[in-house]
């Protein structure tokens, strides 16, 4: 730290105004207090003095509990089932039948039945009372082993508002926190966040002698080249205002992009530097692009309730020119042109038409084949998808029930499997993975299957990061896309690529987006 040796004259009264104080101030009542303008304080008083390490500035993030007018109500007169087993040992009662202490509630205590029973459920629930049905009516009695009705946790929270209506949650003892929880959700507290800016006094401003500063009033920027040749830099010296390098700057918490929209742009600009397009087809699909197209069986594992969401409404979509579907109709039951036996079923177009939440971007891909098949210039073509999806997964740790996909696929005459690992390779080359595999995998639409595994050097292991492959000639023949002409796929998840590149343990984290993260993430 630079030790101060001067201090323009105005900034004087805010180190005697923190001496006064001597304790931490808000930074806006600390302006109020000096009179002084809020801008001018912090941009030019307070960090100036920080600068010469005589305050210190500070922003914390506070979560509050305040009383809302029933709180406030409450905190006078009990919670409402005190009140009501007040009323209830009126003048020594020890019972009473449910429909006198409704009446009474409501002309004593002004209790409507909302409020009513809730207070008579949390009598009861605290066992302060008991009630029975034995003559016909229900009946409230006194507890006789519970004849004290001793305050219960949520009056004792209750009561630390006696004093003040508002209390930070740091505040609040550990052993409370459950109770003062439970009058949040009573909505007798609200809970409210924002950023405490704290200006403090360091042991170098507490210690500095007032007396013996020198007070200047105009704080010398830098040394000009006309005071060097004048000779006047001497004199200047000591009012120049101290540098601190080592202060820190203030952050400059400014709107960005997330960090997933960033790696989306990123893996957009590769495959566009790769000469992909990209396509988009609806969320709302039918089980025919989703599954028939990409010949998976009407009795396939992958298609039942607990992975696929279905929809009640619409619970029918519209499928293509009828070409089309008896092509894939006759792929399913005998192979079609393909000259593959097909599953040897009875394909149903009623189960094709059902209507889904898409499971992949695979869907995608195959609508695109279906618009290729009608169009003029078929391929080459290269083509890329980025977009969400949807399964029925239990969320933790690694799962989402929403998730996107990323797809490219290559179509083109004579492409081998060199051409795909080829494609596959420099995407993830360019996407950081400097070692790429890939294995035997299975698809029920690609033959050869891969799968893809990229070594992560930060977590020194081989993960598993997709699925590729050449698609089967049952879902490529439908659509009129015949060999020599291929059609190589590849796809993979990108909450788990995010993952990565973010350092994050928990996927639901990159879309809870918690916001300290979300300032210091760099990229
Ligand atoms: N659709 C596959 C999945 O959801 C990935 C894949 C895409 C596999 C293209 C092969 C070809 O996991």
């Amino acid at each position: 730290m630079v030790a101060p040796n001067a201090i323009k004259e105005e900034y004087l009264p805010v180190l005697k105004k923190l001496r006064e104080l001597n304790k931490p101030v808000e930074a806006k009542e600390l302006s109020e207090l000096l009179e002084m303008d809020y801008g001018k304080l912090m941009s030019y008083a307070v960090h100036s003095l920080s600068t010469q390490g005589l305050v210190v500035y500070s922003e914390e993030n506070i979560i509050e509990y305040r009383l809302t007018d029933e709180g406030k109500e409450y905190v006078q007169k009990g919670l409402p089932e005190r009140q009501l087993y007040s009323l209830l040992r009126k003048d020594g009662r020890t019972s009473v039948v449910l429909p006198t202490l409704v009446e009474e509630a409501e002309t004593e205590l002004d209790f409507d039945k909302k409020i009513f029973y809730i207070a008579l459920g949390n009598m009861k629930r605290h066992r302060w009372v008991l009630s029975s049905k034995a003559m016909g009516h229900e009946e409230i009695f006194l507890n006789d082993k519970n004849e004290s009705a001793e305050k219960v946790s949520q009056e004792e929270a209750l009561d630390l508002f006696q004093k003040t209506d508002r209390i930070k949650e740091i505040a609040i003892p550990p052993e409370m926190s459950k109770a003062v929880n439970l009058l949040y959700k009573r909505k007798l507290l609200t809970r409210e966040r924002y950023t405490e800016r704290l200006v403090k006094l360091t042991k170098a401003g507490a210690a500095v002698d007032l007396g013996k500063i020198e007070v200047i009033d105009k704080e010398t920027l830098q040394i000009t080249p006309e005071m060097l040749k004048g000779g006047t830099w001497k004199e200047a010296l000591n009012a120049l205002k101290p540098y601190n390098v080592e202060a820190e700057a203030p952050r400059q918490q400014v709107g960005k992009y997330h960090p997933m929209t960033i790696i989306i742009h990123q893996i957009r600009e590769i495959f566009h530097s790769m000469g992909f397009e990209e396509i988009q087809s609806p969320i709302v699909e039918t089980a025919f692009y989703n599954f028939d197209s990409l010949y998976q069986p009407q009795d396939h594992p992958a298609r039942e309730l607990h992975d696929t969401f279905y929809l009640k409404n619409p619970s029918k979509g519209r499928l293509p020119e009828k070409k089309y579907v008896t092509a894939v109709k006759n792929t399913h039951e005998n192979g079609g042109e393909t000259g593959s036996t097909g599953w040897r079923y009875k394909w149903s177009e009623k189960i094709a038409q059902k209507c889904l939440l898409r499971t992949h971007t695979t869907a995608s891909t195959i609508r695109k084949l279906g618009a290729l098949a009608q169009s003029e210039t078929k391929w080459p073509k290269k083509v890329f998808c980025i977009d969400r999806v949807f399964r029925n997964e239990r969320l933790d740790r690694t799962h989402l029930a929403e998730f996107q996909q990323i797809e490219g696929i290559v179509i083109g005459e004579n492409l081998t499997l060199s051409d795909l690992i080829g494609q596959i390779t420099t995407f993830y080359k360019k996407m950081g993975f400097k070692k790429v595999v890939t294995r035997p995998g299975f698809f029920p639409y690609t033959e050869p299957s891969m799968e893809i595994a990229v070594y992560s050097e930060e977590l020194g292991q081989w993960l598993e990061m997709g699925g590729s492959g050449i698609f089967r000639p049952e879902v490529t023949y439908p659509w009129g896309i015949k060999e020599p002409v291929r059609v190589l796929a590849w796809g993979m998840g990108l909450e788990r690529l995010a993952m990565l590149k973010l350092k994050r343990q928990d996927i639901r984290e990159l879309y809870q987006s918690p916001i300290d993260w979300l300032r210091e993430v760099k990229y």
